[in-house]
C-alpha cells in the first residue's frame, strides 16, 4: 500500500516536471515570436521615424535634413523618392545604414521616409 503511494507520487511529480518544462518552453516560444525579426508587427511610418529617425533628423543632427524644412530638402527631393530611399538603405554621409536600425525591413524604411517626406496622411 505505501509501495504504490510512493509511486503515485513521483508519477506525479514527473507530471509536474513535465508540465513545468512544457510551460517554460512555451514561454520560450512566446517570447521568440514577439522579438523575432520577421514574427513582429509591422512597425508604420510615424513609429519607425520616431524610433529609428528622429534622434538625428528631428535636430538636424550632423546635417540630416529636418521634415517640413523645405529649405533641408530642396537638393535633395530632386533625387527623387527611389535615390533617397537607395541612401537610406545603404546609409550615406553620417548617416548608417536603415539609420542604423538594421532589424528594420525595407517596408519600414520606406514608411518611415515616406512619413519624413509628406508627414503624416
Ligand atoms: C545617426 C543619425 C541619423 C539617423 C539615425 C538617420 N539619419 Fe538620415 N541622415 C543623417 C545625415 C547626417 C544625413 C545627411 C547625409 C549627407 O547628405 O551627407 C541624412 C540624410 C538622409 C536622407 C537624405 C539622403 C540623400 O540622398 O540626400 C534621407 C532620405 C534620410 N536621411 C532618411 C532617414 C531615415 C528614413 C531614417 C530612419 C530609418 C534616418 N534617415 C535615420 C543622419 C541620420
Amino acid at each position: 500500500m505505501l509501495f504504490t503511494g510512493l509511486e503515485c507520487m513521483s508519477f506525479s511529480w514527473i507530471f509536474f516536471a513535465l508540465l513545468l518544462v512544457l510551460a517554460s518552453t512555451a514561454h520560450a516560444a512566446d517570447v521568440s515570436v514577439k522579438g523575432g525579426g520577421k514574427e513582429r508587427q509591422p512597425l508604420n511610418g510615424r513609429e519607425v521615424y520616431v524610433r529609428s529617425c528622429a534622434m538625428c533628423h528631428s535636430t538636424g543632427t550632423a546635417g540630416a535634413p529636418r521634415p517640413g524644412r523645405d529649405e533641408d530638402w530642396a537638393e535633395r527631393a530632386k533625387k527623387g523618392p527611389a535615390e533617397l530611399m537607395v541612401s537610406v538603405l545603404r546609409g550615406k554621409g553620417g548617416m548608417p545604414p536603415k539609420g542604423g536600425n538594421a532589424s528594420l525591413t525595407r517596408g519600414e524604411a520606406y514608411l518611415a521616409l515616406d512619413y519624413m517626406l509628406n508627414g503624416e496622411k
